[in-house]
Formats: C-alpha cells, sequence, structure tokens
C-alpha cells in the first residue's frame, strides 16, 4: 500500500484542556486509489491530513501515537529534514484556500519554477518553461502571459488550478486535498474537481480527497472513509457504501442528503450535535446519537470489525445496520 496509517493519535494541549482531535485512525490508499475522508466539521479530518504531511501545528498540537506508513516507512521516526524532502517531491497537498497557500509577493510563475530549483536543480529559465507547462497543463488560459501575473490576479477557480499545478510539480506518488473545491462556486468546483480527477488518473496518483460533499464522492473516488469524533468509522468501496451502509454513522450521512431516486422523502438529519473533543463520549463516540444504541455502546468502545476483505466498521452492530435497520 502506497500511504498507511495505522492507530494514529493527536491531541492539541489547550487552556481548556486537552483536544482528542486524533483517535486511532486507521486507513490507507493505495497507487492510482482516490480515497475520500469524509466527516462533520471537527471530526479531525484536517488534523490527520497535517499530521501526515508533517505540517501539524506542534505545540499545541502533539502527535501521541501510530504510525504513518509511506511505501512501508514510517514517516514520524524520519528526520524533518527528510521529511521536507518527501514532503512535495513524493507527497504534495492541496488547500481550501488558495489565497493564504500561495505567496502574495511572489508571480505564479516564480512560486511554481522555484519547485525546480529547489528539487531539481534547474535554471531560472528552464523553471519558468517548466512553470508555463504547468499553467498549461491545469488549463490555465494563455499561461505563457499569466506566468508573471501574482495570485490575487487571478480567480478563485484558477488559483485553485494554480495550487493544484503547484501540487503536481514533482510528480508526486500521493496527493492530499482537503477541501479543494469548497470555496469556489457550484460550477466552478465540478470543473475543478473534474480536472484533479483526470490528472490522478493520468499520473497514476494516490488522492486523497477531504470532502464534506457527499454529492462530488461517487463520481470520482474508489473508496470512502468516514470519520467521527477523530476516528475512522467506516471504511469501504464507494458502491458498498451507497449500496447499505455499515455504520449507523454513514447511513444518517447519506440519508441526509438530497437524491434523485428518493424524491418527495423527507430528509433525515443525524440528531443532536458532533460531541465535545475535550470529553469524547465512552464507549462508543457517536452513541448519543445513534438510533440503534444500547448498553454495550455506552462503554466499550467498538474496534474496526472487518465486514469483507475490503471493508471495516467500527460498530459492534454493524450487521443490524447492513440488514437496514438503523434508521431512515
Ligand atoms: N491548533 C489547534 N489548537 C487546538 N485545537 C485544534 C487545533 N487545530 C484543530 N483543533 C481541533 O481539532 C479538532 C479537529 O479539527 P479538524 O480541523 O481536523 O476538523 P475537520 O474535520 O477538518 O473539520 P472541517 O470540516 O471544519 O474542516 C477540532 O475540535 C479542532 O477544534
Ligand atoms: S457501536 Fe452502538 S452506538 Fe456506536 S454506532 Fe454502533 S450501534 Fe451505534
Ligand atoms: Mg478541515
Amino acid at each position: 500500500m502506497l500511504l498507511e496509517v495505522r492507530d494514529l493519535h493527536v491531541e492539541f494541549r489547550t487552556r481548556d484542556g486537552v483536544v482528542h482531535a486524533v483517535n486511532g485512525v486507521t486507513c490507507g490508499v493505495d497507487a492510482g486509489e482516490t480515497l475520500a475522508v469524509l466527516g462533520e466539521s471537527g471530526s479531525g479530518k484536517s488534523v490527520t491530513a497535517q499530521a501526515v504531511m508533517g505540517i501539524l501545528d506542534t505545540p499545541p498540537g502533539r502527535i501521541c501515537g501510530g504510525q504513518v506508513l509511506f511505501r512501508g516507512t514510517d514517516l514520524l521516526t524520519l528526520k524533518e529534514e527528510e521529511r521536507r524532502r518527501i514532503r512535495g517531491a513524493e507527497m504534495a497537498m492541496i488547500f481550501q484556500d488558495a489565497l493564504s497557500a500561495l505567496n502574495p509577493v511572489m508571480t505564479v510563475g516564480d512560486q511554481l519554477g522555484e519547485m525546480f530549483v529547489v528539487h531539481r536543480g534547474m535554471s531560472r529559465k528552464a523553471a519558468r518553461a517548466k512553470a508555463v507547462e504547468l499553467m498549461d497543463r491545469v488549463r490555465i488560459p494563455a499561461a505563457g502571459q499569466r506566468v508573471g501575473d501574482y495570485p490575487h490576479q487571478f480567480s478563485g477557480g484558477m488559483r485553485q488550478r494554480i495550487m493544484i499545478a503547484m501540487a503536481l510539480a514533482l510528480e508526486p506518488a500521493l496527493i492530499i486535498a482537503d477541501e479543494p473545491t469548497t470555496a469556489l462556486d457550484v460550477t466552478v468546483q465540478a470543473q475543478v474537481m473534474d480536472l484533479l480527477a483526470e490528472l490522478q488518473h493520468e499520473y497514476g496518483m494516490g488522492l486523497v480527497l477531504i470532502t464534506h460533499d457527499l454529492g462530488v464522492v461517487a463520481d470520482v473516488a474508489d473508496r470512502i472513509a468516514v470519520m467521527y469524533a477523530g476516528r475512522i468509522v467506516e471504511s469501504a468501496p464507494v458502491h458498498d457504501i451507497y449500496k447499505a451502509p455499515a455504520h449507523p454513522y454513514t447511513r444518517g450521512l447519506l440519508d441526509s442528503i438530497p437524491r434523485l431516486d428518493r424524491k418527495g422523502r423527507e430528509l433525515y438529519a443525524i440528531k443532536g450535535l458532533p460531541p465535545n473533543l475535550l470529553a469524547v463520549p465512552p464507549g462508543c463516540a457517536f452513541h448519543p446519537r445513534c438510533p440503534l444504541a444500547r448498553d454495550v455502546c455506552r462503554t466499550d468502545v467498538p474496534p474496526l470489525y472487518e465486514v469483507s476483505g475490503t471493508r471495516t466498521s467500527a460498530c459492534h452492530f454493524w450487521k443490524e445496520c447492513l440488514d437496514g435497520r438503523a434508521g431512515s
């Protein structure tokens, strides 16, 4: 497996206490595969991505357990210098907000070119040609003329394309995209997502796509990992999940999006609120909101049950859930 995260734990020490942001994340992505990571706001998606990339805010953040295996090597054991080399060259990240991720006082051509100067030892001139080539690749019109422009001179969608170009520059094996289209208009969102999916196929990269949007997932992802209170509670091929979720939280998420084949049915929203990560509920963290919860759920943390060779669920009653007894 290209990337394998095992039992990752991250906490933040704050004035109010310890925030348990990531509580045993286990998941992985293969080369050429797209894994969508879904979950409500605050479920730990971005923090997990930051820990994997090695860009966690430390302190207050701290990785307090687990492994991040990239091609079999545990990145958490490497020196910062080695990690920096891997970052960019072998794994890259695309952020939600290109305007704050790009350098405002450097032209996009220089920013793109810098990757080749620093990592590949190219001359400025050759690097600039590469920058234009990349801008073309992500379909920025008149790339040759716009290479000398600054980030603020581009529209939101074009800036996001530039960030995709930055991530792709060194042809990394893995890209983590954290809500790459959330800040864009709906039509632009679809274009940027299509571009990302196309490039992922072409380059054969592993792609981890963090998103709130179950709608886009069906089109582009191979697998889905559903996150709740800092854990992956279900992980499975997309089609399996859409056919029948094996975790009540996944069921709740699916039932809360409008679907053409369910026209006229009332939309179901998961009752209650996501947990306070300063005090994660004991047992199954989802129990205060779960329609299937019973006594054992309040005391025993569910392990990751193997539902099939390609599917796991952290629910004591995953079988009942698969049978459709989790509400709606
Ligand atoms: N620097 C920090 N200091 C303290 N707590 C933090 C910090 N960064 C993140 N957290 C906490 O970690 C938890 C997980 O946050 P994270 O940003 O990973 O959520 P998310 O799933 O990405 O949410 P969203 O969908 O809103 O982006 C939250 O409770 C958040 O408050
Ligand atoms: S373990 Fe219990 S509370 Fe948790 S999701 Fe399953 S049924 Fe619900
Ligand atoms: Mg986030």
